[in-house]
């Protein structure tokens, strides 16, 4: 039975309720994120080991996964969970791709490059990816949070395929809303998010504990995410202006929202 996991984006949120709910099974958890404080908090209240730091970037990653080794002596499971949106379309700069990109998809690679040799060595291992229903839809409102979230599945797509006869596990939680600091900083997309039911972290922690019993790629906390990627796949035109049609009541919202009266100028 494996008892060894990573998790990153551990301060809060999902990647915390993953790991108190492993802590809570008798695993050794490390846990890693850039907000040193908050994981601080986290790590005492599980007795995790803390590595406070950035998992997107090489030497982040490096020194994570050589802190973990070192600490656990192996590494079963790799919850590559830190994730980030910008709330931009369009008008998200050159920087903003780079970090969000950076965060939700090269943050996996990185990860991916330095746990895969190792484990192949040791016979197997697991890379659980927390990606988004942004990855199999899209996130109308955010370019560079849906195109990082395809590539977070992608990249995970084809390690299994490339890896899976070799031992390698790999597998992608796909939420929707979740009830989370993320969510509640949605700003308008929020509404959007909260269209249908939301989850909390912890529902989404034992989604994650469950899919550990097997090695089914897709994890789909919200059962209708499974719905509407097999309607896209279906009738691709059709769901797209199925999309385009939420966005123009978006737009209609907004439009509403700006011209509405305030106290100042009523
Ligand atoms: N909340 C939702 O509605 C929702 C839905 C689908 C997918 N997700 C995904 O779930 C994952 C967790 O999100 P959450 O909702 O718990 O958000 P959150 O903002 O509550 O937590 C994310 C954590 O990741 C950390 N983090 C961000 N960038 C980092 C980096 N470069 N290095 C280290 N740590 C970093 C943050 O400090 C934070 O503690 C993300 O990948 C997110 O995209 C969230």
């Amino acid at each position: 039975m494996p008892d060894t996991a990573v998790v990153t984006g551990a301060a809060r949120g999902i990647g915390r309720a993953i790991a108190v709910r492993l802590a809570r099974e008798g695993w050794q958890v490390v846990v890693a994120d850039l907000d040193a404080r908050e994981l601080e908090t986290a790590a005492e209240e599980i007795g995790a080991l803390a590595v406070p730091g950035d998992t997107s970037t090489e030497a982040g990653v490096r020194h994570l996964v050589d802190t973990a080794y070192d600490s656990l002596g192996h590494v079963d499971v790799f919850f590559a969970n830190a994730g980030i949106g910008s709330l931009a379309g369009l008008e998200a700069t050159d920087a903003q791709w780079a970090r969000v990109l950076e965060t939700n998809v090269l943050a996996h690679v990185r990860a991916a490059r330095h746990l895969v040799p190792r484990w192949l060595d040791a016979g197997g291992g697991r890379l659980v990816v927390t990606a988004s229903a942004a990855g199999l839809l899209t996130m109308l409102g955010d370019a560079p949070y849906s195109v990082s979230k395809h590539g977070a599945v992608a990249f995970a797509e084809w390690l299994s395929a490339t890896y899976r006869h070799r031992g390698i596990v790999v597998q992608a939680i796909c939420p929707q809303g979740v009830q989370t600091r993320m969510l509640d900083g949605a700003g308008p997309l929020r509404e959007l998010l909260t269209l249908d039911a939301t989850l909390t972290a912890d529902e989404v922690a034992e989604a994650a504990w469950q899919a550990l019993a097997g090695d089914d790629f897709y994890v789909l906390p919200h059962p209708d995410v499974g719905d509407y990627y097999a309607h896209r796949a279906a009738d691709p035109d059709a769901w797209l202006a199925g999309m385009n049609r939420l966005q123009q009541k978006l737009d209609q919202q907004t439009q509403q929202t700006s011209t509405a009266p305030t106290q100042e100028n009523a």
